[in-house]
């Protein structure tokens, strides 16, 4: 089936020459045709152009988009979607002036996601998931990395990645699991928190390995949670079975994380508000994308990590929502770029970047997502009129995007 959707007035981050990532000044560029047409072939991008090279062309549907203009969706490449219940109690301790850590000291924060975890139902889980998805979809997100971790059980965390594996066989997005079995240290584990890495690795992993539960695994290795002793042991574990790291790191102190990230040649290494020159060296020389998640920064108040610095030595970055209840309750990913450009000074152009090309990196789908580009998949969105692409951070806060299309088909 072909769709020709024509008179755009301006169509985003075009790619002729197609990059798996965008680094440093690069970040500021983004390809753009005024006045243009888009044709998608079954589920992928067949070719795009200005209108006045259209000629005579067969479609089986066609969209007028005058006025409007066409982005690629953007990659969500770090969230915690599937949970159940919400957390509003601990918000309002938060504003009192309890700190993350100290929520979570007393058994709150993510053990309490745990708790609930545990008692939910898979179908529960996974219909409530399937509803927040659609809510991304209709944000404009096209492509979701989602993580186990509020499981602290064997169990639980199995039952976490089945309902995401339900998830990618009921949702058109493209989705990537995650085993975070190391997300938080249940009580019955602490002052022996050695013994629940070994769960972890005896455990943990060889099971989500034999059911193919798990694309990637993560561990949360910061001041108060894992250690890069303990990252280490499980992120060796995990190469074992073939699962390439994506790491919580440098949320709450300069840890070690982001080197451990590299050493294990992580695809991603997420957070990164402690990140000082020796990591932002460390990360030059890797293939790992460094990750920013503005949300939670948002959420709870912290200091921003260096966009601005990182970007001028030379590094790629990527932005994601980090959906999940606890720090981030919103898989708004225009929002993020909106958060992009004031908390982090980034241009416009930048936080596209961060959002689609380099976030669909950090979750290993830039090869067929992230932008316009012949051949990749037709996962796109038509916005309401605005005036200017720069407009969508600008209006901050308000749904700019009207039509979904997810591999070709409209959502
Ligand atoms: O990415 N930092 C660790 N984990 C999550 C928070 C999860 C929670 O509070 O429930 C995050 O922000
Ligand atoms: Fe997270």
């Amino acid at each position: 089936m072909r769709t020709i959707i024509k008179n755009i007035k301006e169509l985003v981050q075009v790619e002729r020459q197609p990059k798996l990532r965008v680094c440093g000044t690069d970040m500021a560029h983004i390809e753009t045709i005024k006045e243009a047409y888009l044709i998608i072939d079954d589920d992928k991008i067949a070719g795009f152009g200005p209108m006045s090279e259209l000629g005579e062309q067969h479609a089986d549907n066609e969209v007028d988009a005058t006025g409007r203009m066409v982005f690629p969706t953007f990659c969500d490449s770090h969230t915690h979607m599937v949970y159940a219940g919400s957390r509003e109690i601990e918000y309002i301790d938060k504003i009192r002036g309890l700190s993350y850590d100290e929520i979570a000291k007393r058994g709150g924060g993510i053990l309490n996601s745990a708790k609930r975890v545990q008692e939910a139902s898979e179908e529960q889980l996974f219909e409530d998931a399937l509803q927040r998805l659609d809510m991304m979809a209709r944000y404009g997100t096209g492509a979701v990395e989602i993580k186990s971790g509020y499981g602290m059980t064997t169990e639980a965390e199995m039952k976490m990645l089945r309902v995401i594996r339900r998830l990618k066989e009921a949702s058109p997005l493209t989705i990537k699991s995650t085993l975070l079995g190391a997300h938080g240290i249940p009580m019955e584990y602490r002052g022996r928190q050695e013994k629940f890495v070994d769960l972890v690795i005896e455990e943990m992993i060889p099971q989500a390995a034999a059911e193919g539960l798990a694309d990637y695994i993560d561990v949360f290795c910061d001041q108060g949670f894992f250690t890069v002793e303990d990252t280490e042991r499980m992120l060796e574990a995990g190469a074992r079975y073939g699962m390439r790291p994506k790491i919580h790191a440098n949320e709450m102190a300069c840890s070690g994380g982001i080197q451990v990230a590299v050493k294990w040649d992580a695809l991603s290494c997420d957070h990164l508000e402690y990140t000082g020159d020796a990591e932002i060296e460390c990360l030059l020389h890797s293939a790992t994308m460094p990750t920013v998640l503005p949300g939670a920064a948002f959420f709870l108040n912290m200091q921003h990590a260096p966009v601005r610095k990182m970007m001028d030595a030379g590094l790629p970055v990527a932005m994601a929502s980090d959906y999940n209840p606890g720090s981030s309750p919103s898989g708004n990913m225009q929002l993020i770029v909106s958060f992009a450009c004031v908390n982090y000074r980034m241009v416009p152009e930048e936080a596209i970047n961060a959002t689609t090309i380099n976030s669909g990196y950090a979750m290993g789908v830039s090869d067929v997502l992230g932008s316009i580009a012949v051949g990749k998949l037709a996962n796109l969105y038509i916005t309401k009129p605005i005036p200017t692409f720069e407009y969508m951070p600008y209006a901050y806060g308000e749904n700019k995007v009207e039509q979904v299309y997810i591999k070709g088909r409209r959502i």
